[in-house]
């Protein structure tokens, strides 16, 4: 029987009808509840868990209509049957239109009960059912909704990450304001992006950087530094809305000293809160960088100062050593440059070259400045000048990699020099350099020793060499370079 086990609410004000329904129903292993009044019907609903409820219009204190809506309110899949004695159309159209199941009209048999009974459960058990579906639906798609905000969220990451990355890649040399401007284009496709340098006293900024894409409108070249921009609100939202375009200031230590500009988007032009918040932070990241860049550059500049006193004290002892350097410098600058060296490889030759020798001050008087040629006992402790001009460039943190270049600027391609006997690639480019320009310096230099070789003898004996003492590619490249120079 589909009742059986079924829990049944019966609200009748007649006890008579109650006893005769009730028993009828426990006949068939229902469990039933029963109610004399509207509010009592209501109470039990609340302590009971209820599949079908039975309800009598005419109730001595609610009507059935209003227990029939709080029923259907409480748990919209509890089937309710009405029962009345006087059908009138309209309380029938308003209960059914409130969701009852079903009528029984008094007088009324008993199987027809059981009837009435036995397909409302069924209704109910498919609308039971048909819920649970819907349920899982609505779980399938609030999944949906939070896989769609993971998504998202992982998106947002990535171009943060890509962001990171890409700022966090740039060299020293590198130029931070055109890579910001690419990054832009690149993560938002916007048309148009641009950098402007502010100029406060002339009260306008000029743009210093652009990249925009075939439809992308050009920046104007110079914009009023008008007070909105630089206002303590403006300042403060992180940007400023001028059209279609969008400012975003860099600050540096309390102070705006431009603006990026991102925008040419035909249409209206808007940008969503999410781009806002990536673009804010594109420039928060640049001011940083240049912000570290700055500090950087300043005790760059610094120890440059140094170094420079510690060059006048080395020329002041040795005469010879100060044109010399200079030339291996500019030769060696040079030949990075025909070489296509890493900016940053032209840079630590623009540091090393001037004080490559610096070891020097290492070496007693009677080796140094001997106006003679060395015996081999003197030349082994004129070596140690690579390893004591090191330890002086380590003394600054941030010239580790050109104490390394000091300390094998000696080395030769075959692994036949000093102080480690490196071969090959192992020895850094910059040294490589620098041996085959000191080398070359050296013969055509006169000594009170020696004659200058001729720069032709002296190229041929380079080129003698190229292959074991030099490396024959920096050999060759430095060949050339000095033919063309003839
Ligand atoms: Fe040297």
């Amino acid at each position: 029987m589909m009742l059986e086990g079924a829990s049944i609410l019966l609200v009748d004000d007649s006890l008579e009808t109650l006893e005769l329904l009730g028993d009828c129903l426990s006949l068939s292993d229902c469990k039933v509840i029963k109610a004399n009044t509207g509010n009592k019907a209501l109470e039990m609903l609340k302590r009971n868990h209820v599949a079908i409820a039975i309800v009598d219009i005419n109730l001595p204190d609610i009507n059935g209509i209003s227990v029939l809506d709080a029923i259907k309110q409480h748990d919209p899949t509890v089937a309710v049957v009405m029962i009345t004695g006087y059908p009138e159309p309209n309380f029938v159209v308003n209960a059914m239109k409130k969701g009852a199941s079903d009528f029984l009209i008094k007088p009324f048999e008993l199987d027809k009960l059981m009837m009435v009974m036995m397909r409302v459960s069924r209704e109910r058990e498919l609308l039971v059912e048909n819920k649970t579906i819907l349920d899982s639906l609505e779980d399938k798609k609030k999944i949906e909704l939070l896989n769609r905000r993971l998504q998202k969220k992982i998106e947002e990451l990535t171009i943060m990450f890509h962001i990171s990355n890409k700022l966090n890649a740039l060299s020293i040399v590198d130029d931070v304001y055109e890579n910001m401007v690419q990054i832009v284009r690149e993560i938002l496709e916007v048309p148009s992006c641009g950098y402007y340098v502010a100029d406060k006293e002339k009260g306008e900024m000029v743009l210093l950087v652009e990249k925009r894409g075939t439809e992308g409108l050009p920046n104007p070249r110079k914009i009023n530094l008008a007070k909105e921009f630089l206002s303590k609100a403006a300042l403060s939202k992180g940007y400023v809305l001028k059209e279609t375009r969008l400012f975003l200031p860099l600050i540096i230590k309390d102070e705006c000293i431009g603006f990026m500009s991102v925008g040419g988007k035909s249409g209206n032009g808007r940008f969503s809160e999410d781009e806002i918040f990536l673009l804010k932070l594109v420039t928060e990241k640049v001011s940083t960088k240049i912000e570290n860049r700055m500090l950087y550059e300043s005790l760059y500049n610094s120890i440059l100062h140094t170094l420079s006193s510690l060059i006048i004290a080395i020329n002041r002892r040795d005469s010879y050593t100060e044109g010399h350097c200079g030339r291996v410098t500019q030769m060696s600058q040079m030949l990075a440059g025909k070489m296509a060296l890493q900016d940053y490889e032209k840079q630590m030759l623009r540091i090393v070259g001037p004080v490559h020798d610096l070891g020097k001050v290492g070496i007693p008087d009677a080796i140094l400045l001997k106006p003679a040629r060395l015996s081999p006992d003197e030349y082994e402790v004129m070596k140690d000048h690579s390893i004591f001009g090191e330890e002086i460039m380590k003394g600054f943190e941030i010239l580790t990699e050109e104490a390394r270049i000091i300390r094998h600027h000696h080395e030769r391609f075959d692994g036949q020099g000093y102080p480690d006997a490196l071969v090959g690639n192992e020895i850094p480019i910059c040294c490589r350099l620098i041996a085959v320009c000191d080398a070359y310096d050296a013969m055509t230099s006169d000594r009170p020793y020696k004659k200058p070789l001729s720069k032709k003898d002296a190229m041929a004996e380079i080129k003698r060499c190229g292959g074991s003492q030099f490396d024959p590619d920096v050999t060759s490249c430095f060949l050339s370079m000095q033919e063309v120079g003839q």
